[in-house]
């Protein structure tokens, strides 16, 4: 496994396995990783001859008073965990080599609308901050495919929009939640939850589940089945930032006939913010 910092020392990498017609895969992750990302890893194995892991903390999806500062950064062990599934090249540029006209005078890039809900409105900025840095990651590495995962279902919408918008020849591929035995979402940021609140997070996919139990058995009172699901998650302790059944291919009212469905819901319990949704085919 080769471990790149410089654009340098990832292009001369990327151009050999070119010559010998490796298609390549695209895993950009900001560490702290967890069996979540590995099985992203494991996907990306599946379309490519090789794979590229990412590492990089992009400060311009933080606000000023989110957690840049303290997001835990945790190259070494990120590193033994990529020996299996193996990466064959971990990319952990610094700042300059992301941005090297400086964060102020970056080139951003702003993908309209479906960012102005959701995460976008919970979030400002925080989304173009992402397009910005996919953007850059994919003119750098022009890999045949790209992974994501589906915990961040805007985010990876924002970014299917993006490349098509943009015709970059990419293929995103969506890979599956991974989940704790107890069906909370695995995130880099679960290790913000108290002991006290960690007991009580996997409500959250609890209560997505019982709507989408409710959905796939016919009922159609989204704003009924919304409004029921905020009030069960405020008994239960969560302080509810959204909770909400949309189309699932991009995110806007659904009618009544829709057969693909997203279930998605954000909430804060104590210092962590957790996303988690689900994905209804009738
Ligand atoms: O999902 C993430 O970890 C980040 O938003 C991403 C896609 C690596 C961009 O920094």
């Amino acid at each position: 496994m080769i471990l790149a910092n410089t654009r340098q020392e990832l292009l001369e990498q990327l151009a050999d396995w070119r010559q010998h017609d490796d298609r390549i895969a695209l895993v950009p992750t900001m560490g702290n990783l967890h069996a979540g990302h590995l099985s992203l890893v494991e996907l990306a194995r599946e379309h490519a001859e090789r794979v590229v892991v990412s590492i990089f903390v992009n400060p311009t999806q933080f606000s000023e008073d989110e957690d840049y500062a303290d997001y835990p950064r945790t190259l070494e062990r990120d590193t033994r965990r990529l020996k299996k599934p193996a990466a064959d090249l971990i990319f952990v540029p610094d700042v300059d080599t992301m941005y090297p006209f400086g964060v102020k005078d970056a080139t951003t890039v702003c993908v309209p609308r479906i960012t102005d809900n959701f995460c976008g409105a919970s979030r400002p900025g925080h989304f173009d901050g992402v397009t910005s840095v996919v953007a850059r990651l994919f003119a750098l590495v022009q890999p045949d495919v790209a992974i994501f995962g589906q915990k961040d279902y805007q985010q990876q919408l924002v970014i299917r929009h993006m490349s098509q918008d943009l015709n970059l020849p990419v293929k995103i591929i969506t890979g599956e939640t991974f989940r704790e035995k107890d069906g909370l979402a695995m995130s880099s940021r679960n290790q913000y939850l108290s002991e006290e609140d960690r007991a009580k997070a996997p409500a959250l996919f609890k209560v997505l589940s019982a709507v989408g139990t409710d959905l796939q058995s016919g009922r159609r009172n989204f704003e009924e089945l919304e409004a029921k699901s905020v009030a069960k998650l405020s008994d239960a302790g969560f302080a509810v930032d959204y909770f909400s059944i949309r189309r699932a291919l991009n995110l806007e009212i659904p009618d009544r006939d829709c057969d693909e469905l997203v279930v998605l819901a954000a909430v804060r319990l104590g210092r962590a913010r957790l996303i988690d949704n689900i994905v209804i085919t009738i």
